[in-house]
């Protein structure tokens, strides 16, 4: 009788220190876990971007951005709305230092137009030539201007077509065909987001 229960308490305390093993495992998995959620999340946030191909525009009536001497300045932009049969798309125009696919250039300068609706959900994105915030606020390293979202902190770059390069956004901003017509640069074409 002692025997089988004497059996018994060391069968408990064996199952005790199994449960106590087990138990001083689960943080070890959740921080792996959270760890590992952590590494994909970062790969998402800098590589898992979709690279800008050659644009597909879809022609609009055309539209009056700006006069050239409006965007006189390297990285000088202006805002605009691009009314088409959908809709209308918030636009920004801007003077880039080099030829960008899909952009368009007039004397020596190159210009570029991309939709201002962030390819994550939605929120308006704004040109941000200050360096240090796009470092500091925006996770994001760079020695040029970049288009940058305040929701999420995402970060497309001109010179890259749009290419989301920091934050949640994957696709690139789509990009508005731009004409010169005289002094003037027109929107003449818009394409399409691909999702
Ligand atoms: S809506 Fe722009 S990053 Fe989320």
């Amino acid at each position: 009788m002692s025997a089988r229960v004497d059996k018994a308490v060391g069968d408990a305390k064996v199952e005790r220190r199994a449960l106590i093993t087990w138990l001083w495992r689960v943080p070890v998995l959740a921080t792996l876990a959270g760890l590992g959620w952590g590494a994909l999340e970062a790969y998402h946030v800098h590589f898992d971007k979709v690279r800008p191909e050659a644009p597909n525009f879809t022609p609009v009536t055309p539209q009056r951005v700006a006069a050239l001497t409006e965007l006189e300045q390297l990285w000088s932009a202006v805002s605009f709305t691009l009314a088409d049969g959908s809709g209308e798309t918030p636009a920004l125009a801007l003077q880039v230092p080099e030829a960008v696919m899909g952009g368009v250039s007039i004397d020596g300068r190159h210009y570029l137009a991309f939709s201002r609706v962030c390819t994550h959900l939605g929120c308006p994105v704004s040109l941000n030539s200050d360096l240090e915030t796009l470092a500091v606020a925006f996770n994001y390293r760079t020695d040029r201007p970049a288009i940058a979202c305040p929701c999420h902190l995402s970060v497309f770059s001109p010179l890259e077509a749009g290419r989301a390069v920091s934050g949640p956004a994957r696709e690139p901003l789509p990009r508005v065909q731009l004409e010169g017509r005289g002094d003037v640069l027109f929107a003449v074409g818009l394409e399409r987001p691909r999702s």
